[in-house]
């Protein structure tokens, strides 16, 4: 007698808030105008208009980064999903509108998928349209600042035989190889032995193409740099005159990396949580860095952290690498 087709069952959609209750982007914001060199931290650039704006970058002809790393991961998904074997558990750190995910997913098949990422409602969103793509999937989104130490929820019901970290984008880049290094023992640990990590990694190459990456001509990523003062202008009751600041970006060859500034046209003073802050005129506010690598600067930097480099894929121009390792 003929057997009724199996139908996998239906995916499992869940949602976890791990952000903290307390007050600590004005904890933050206090803290970094506060030094010397006065700094934010990038990871409050993604409320909801800073999301649309980064949305807008990945689409600037300037910006390389992110049509390199979905060409390459169009082209080499199988391999990637070789590597990472059947009935693995992929974490995913700020996964956004998960553009890239879905490519591996596809031919991953994963029987659970943990997104991590510090805008809720862009995992919401993700979450949504994956859940339409791929009925069968197990969703667990986790809405936290991976910045810091976290614990993910366990889901049960599902065989695993591997855990991998996928962290694409080169987000890695907001970190120094120090930092790198500390947030990828995490990582590992995450994981366990014989986990795996697939992260997407930009590469050192000509300045002009860097500085204009990440000052494009339509004044997007100004935009999206400007945008966290009038967040704390919105969220904490700032007072920050955005016409007398600009965005200031370039590549520091010396340092291998770009640095995103916000510089005080003026001698002024902005207000936020009840304290003053002064600007001279030309002083600035640091908000981003964005390291790049070579191909082995980057593995000794995941080596450091206990991954075993396997697998390098990237771009004819050389412009992106993704990397394949294995915890060890
Ligand atoms: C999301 C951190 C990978 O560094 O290229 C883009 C952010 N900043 N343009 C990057 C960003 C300015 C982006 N990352």
């Amino acid at each position: 007698m003929a057997q009724p087709q199996q139908r996998p069952a239906k995916g499992v959609v869940r949602f976890y808030n791990f952000l903290p209750e307390g007050d600590s982007f004005l904890d933050e914001v206090l803290t970094g105008l506060a030094r010397q060199q006065k700094t934010l931290p990038p990871k409050y650039f993604y409320d909801a208009r800073g999301c649309e704006l980064f949305e807008r970058i990945c689409t600037l002809p300037e910006y390389y980064p992110t049509r390199t790393e979905l060409a390459i991961m169009r082209e080499h998904a199988g391999a990637m999903a070789t590597f990472l074997g059947p009935d693995c558990q992929l974490i995913e750190f700020g996964s956004g509108s998960s553009t890239k995910t879905r490519i591996l997913i596809e031919r991953l098949q994963p029987p659970l998928y943990l997104p991590i990422d510090i805008a809720g409602e862009a995992i919401r969103e993700a979450a949504a349209g994956l859940a339409r793509a791929f009925p069968w999937l197990n969703i667990n989104g986790v809405c936290a600042d991976y910045t810091r130490p976290l614990t993910l929820p366990e889901f049960a019901g599902v065989p695993i035989r591997r855990k991998a970290v996928y962290f694409p984008g080169s987000t890695i880049g907001n970190f120094t190889p120090h930092e790198s290094v500390e947030f990828l023992k995490r990582a590992r640990r995450m994981v366990g032995p014989g986990g795996a990590l697939l992260i997407g990694v930009d590469l050192k190459k000509d300045k002009r193409l860097l500085d204009a990456a990440y000052d494009d001509a339509a004044g997007v990523t100004a935009a999206f740099n400007l945008n966290l003062l009038a967040r704390i202008n919105r969220e904490l009751g700032g007072d920050f005159q955005l016409r007398r600041f600009r965005h200031k970006a370039f590549y520091d060859e010396a340092k291998g990396r770009i640095e995103m500034h916000l510089e005080s046209l003026a001698s002024q003073f902005a207000h936020v949580g009840g304290e003053r802050f002064r600007f001279r005129a030309g002083e600035t506010i640091h908000t981003e860095i964005s390291c790049k690598y070579g191909i082995e600067e980057f593995q000794a930097v995941a080596q450091r952290a206990g991954f075993a480099p396997e697998q390098t894929w990237i771009d004819a121009a050389k412009r992106f690498s993704v990397h394949g390792m294995i915890a060890k």
